[in-house]
């Protein structure tokens, strides 16, 4: 008989926490143990401490973390607390009790110059607060825990458990006749259910340390992105008021606080050679997460 896997997933209730812990919840092999922040809040020692010690567990997950940008770069300290000390008392544990850690983190490591795919030997230098406290945040969990260490880059994450920019997108291409989209800012989307699933292949993989790639495949931009989204939902039957965004670029974005990195899209090949697997393309994904929101709000 297969043994048992105790799994602890931090951030819980977040967009990829919330579809790791249906996922593995609902496998018997799995006993997942699944903190909100309000239960472990990474920006808090003696939280992580008294959430962690006492639990028996061999895999930690960490999906929690400060992810908006703006609110990084408006207060570097919190970030700091939540992104790179807290992940790294974690680590600490992990290693304390022999336990292998996944921890999530950001294509924002990448300055994304220049074009083309990154892969996971490229020089990191990012260009905001987030993405350096994520870094900083990687490098303090590979230290502390070497081939038990294991730091998963993703990007654009879609998904049923918060609205992302697929939804945001569509709705204002409900409600209004112009909607503008970034061109000139390219990643890879990815599916948090997909994410889930290709995350799991790497449960019982020794060599599954260092760095990794995972999102879907295929790179766009903000506004391919976007448009996507409009012709899948006008293929479904959804009355738009603007089937055409209206292009923009980045520099026009004067409510953005942080500055972004335009070219970050993300090679899988190492996943792929890891694995056997490689993720499918991000349209694929896409249409398939709309079709299932819109049979819902059909149902509702
Ligand atoms: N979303 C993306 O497009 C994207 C892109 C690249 C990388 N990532 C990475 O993917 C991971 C998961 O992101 P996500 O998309 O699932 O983001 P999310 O929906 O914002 O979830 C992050 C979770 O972390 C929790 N959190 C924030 N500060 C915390 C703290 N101090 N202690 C404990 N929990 C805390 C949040 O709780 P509250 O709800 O209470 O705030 C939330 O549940 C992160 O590492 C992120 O950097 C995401």
């Amino acid at each position: 008989m297969e043994e048992t896997k105790n799994i602890v997933i931090i951030g819980g209730r977040g967009r990829i926490g919330s579809a790791l812990t249906r996922r593995y919840s609902s496998n018997p092999r799995y006993t997942v143990t699944s903190f909100g922040r309000k239960e472990l809040d990474l920006a808090d020692l003696a939280s992580i401490d008294s959430a962690l010690i006492g639990l028996e567990f061999d895999l930690v997950i960490n999906a929690a973390a400060m992810t908006n940008v703006d609110a990084c770069e408006q207060h570097p300290e919190t970030a700091k607390r939540a992104n790179t000390t807290g992940p790294a008392r974690v680590a600490e544990i992990c290693r304390n009790k022999g336990a292998r850690m996944f921890h999530i983190s950001t294509d924002y490591v990448y300055d994304g110059a220049s074009p083309g795919l990154r892969h996971e030997g490229d020089a990191t230098e990012p260009t905001g607060i987030y993405g350096q406290t994520k870094l900083d945040g990687e490098n303090a969990v590979l230290a502390a825990l070497g081939e038990h260490g294991l730091i998963i880059r993703t990007s654009w994450v879609f998904g049923p458990d918060r609205p992302s920019f697929p939804d945001m997108v569509l709705q204002w291409a409900c409600e209004r006749e112009v909607v503008e989209a970034i061109d000139d800012k390219w990643s890879c989307p990815c599916y948090s259910e997909d994410f889930a699933q290709y995350l799991e292949l790497l449960f019982d993989n020794e060599n599954a340390h260092g760095v990794l790639h995972l999102c879907n495949s295929g790179s766009c931009s903000w506004f391919d992105y976007g448009q996507a989204v409009l012709s899948i939902a006008e293929a479904e039957g959804v009355v738009l008021k603007c089937s055409d965004l209206k292009p923009i670029e980045l520099f026009q974005m004067d409510r953005f606080i942080a500055p972004r990195p335009m070219h970050t899209a993300m090679a899988t090949v190492k996943f792929a050679e890891l694995t056997g697997v490689t993720p499918r393309g991000w349209q694929v994904a896409l249409r398939e997460y709309l079709r299932s929101e819109l049979a819902k709000s059909n149902d509702a």
